[in-house]
């Protein structure tokens, strides 16, 4: 990686957050040519560094975010040939392990919900099969054997989010991307451009075009109008399953009202178990509330859990949106290029934010696809809003 250690700078574009979004947009730009600097915070802290790497168009979609699920199914199919760029660019593995993943109901009620999810993926023409306990666990021997019904999603993946991001940054570095670490304090800029960036210790970095990338930090930025988004936070769990078996397969799972997810690693050593959805803002603690659901719903899922070690508990900030969309494309000031705000699906939206991103700053054209998920929608009345909030429960776990 091309560190800078001295400022002042000048760049082509200066992007701002060294996440995925930050990364792929950088190394795509710097590969066709451009000068691009990337500012990145705290790398524990990022999102991209905390989620568990589902690739879950299909699983994650809901009954009020069609337009979204149009987006992520975009990204989704860019997802093989992205992966294979990155890894060829960097000479690392990308990360991306093939489905399918299983949805699992834990008792009746989760079955009648787990139900409506598949007639609903049935009238979007979306590909899934509903499996008896008997059929899911055939399928996933470590399910318990007391789970009601299983459904399974051929189309849904999952990427080892840290694996990508280090080789996001291995390509990037190849093709020049130069790094400076730090914080943004503000956007420069003149009457109607932007001109830069200042960092928090004063330095600044000039560039006349400036990509927003720095997730759930975007909506603090000043200098530019002020963005809509806001960190929802996730406790997050990865356990190391050590000697004993683990899961085959992504599990998600119904469990008593709440809903979980599993994600294995293909190196045996890695189950990660997410996720809590709170609205604390920047709270960093872990609780044990948000640890104990975790580890009870994974155990009603797979019980052998129990017996894997907890290596590592963390909190990530979600890019929260006031309709849970991103915000992608042009920013009010001329130079002003925004790529934030994916909520719960920013591993899975990288390729294509990366590549919208690059297509508005190499040729000036916004990628048809991201055309909805402007930040002006949220000039207009709510009656504008491309998707709708998510329900939550009484204890902020995502229903
Ligand atoms: N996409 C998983 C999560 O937001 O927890």
């Amino acid at each position: 990686m091309n560190t800078i250690s001295s400022v002042p700078v000048t760049a082509d574009v200066v992007v701002i957050g060294g996440g995925l979004m930050g990364r792929a947009a950088a190394w795509r730009l710097a590969s066709a040519g451009l000068d691009a600097v990337v500012v990145a915070g705290e790398p524990q802290a990022a999102a991209s560094n905390v989620a568990a790497g589902m690739l879950a168009p299909v699983t994650e979609t809901t009954f009020t975010e069609e337009l979204l699920l149009g987006l992520n199914l975009a990204s989704m199919e860019r997802y093989p040939s992205f992966a294979a760029e990155v890894s060829e660019a960097s000479g690392l593995p990308s990360g991306l392990r093939s489905g399918p993943t299983i949805s699992i109901a834990y008792n009746a009620d989760d079955a009648a919900r787990m139900a409506q999810l598949a007639d609903y993926l049935t009238r979007l023409g979306l590909e899934s099969t509903r499996l008896t306990s008997r059929e899911a666990r055939q399928l996933e021997p470590l399910l318990a054997p007391t789970i009601r019904a299983g459904l399974l999603v051929p189309g849904d993946a999952s990427c080892d989010n840290r694996q990508l991001l280090a080789a996001l940054r291995e390509a990037g570095g190849r093709s020049g991307v130069r790094t400076l670490t730090g914080f943004v304090h503000h956007v420069s800029s003149t009457a109607d451009r932007v001109t830069g960036v200042v960092l928090a210790d004063g330095s600044e970095i000039s560039a006349p075009t400036v990509v927003v990338a720095n997730g759930a930090w975007a909506g603090q930025l000043t200098g530019i109008p002020a963005l809509p988004v806001r960190p929802v936070k996730g406790q997050i769990l990865r356990l190391d399953p050590g000697r004993f078996p683990q899961p085959g397969l992504v599990v998600r799972a119904f469990t008593r009202g709440t809903e979980i997810y599993l994600v294995p690693r293909d190196s045996g050593h890695e189950l990660v178990v997410g996720a809590t959805s709170e609205e604390l803002g920047f709270d960093r603690r872990v609780t044990a509330g948000g640890v104990y659901e975790l580890l009870r719903d994974a155990r009603l899922a797979i019980p052998m859990s129990t017996e894997y070690v907890l290596a590592e508990t963390s909190v990530g900030y979600r890019p929260g949106t006031p309709d849970n969309a991103p915000i992608l494309g042009r920013g009010a000031l001329a130079g002003l290029v925004l790529a934030t705000g994916h909520h719960r699906n920013g591993v899975l939206l990288t390729p294509i934010t990366a590549d919208a991103v690059a297509e508005l700053i190499l040729h000036d054209r916004s990628l048809p696809v991201i055309e909805p998920f402007g930040v002006e929608r949220f000039d207009r009345s709510t009656s504008g809003r491309a998707t709708s909030e998510r329900p939550q429960n009484d204890r902020g776990v995502r229903t």
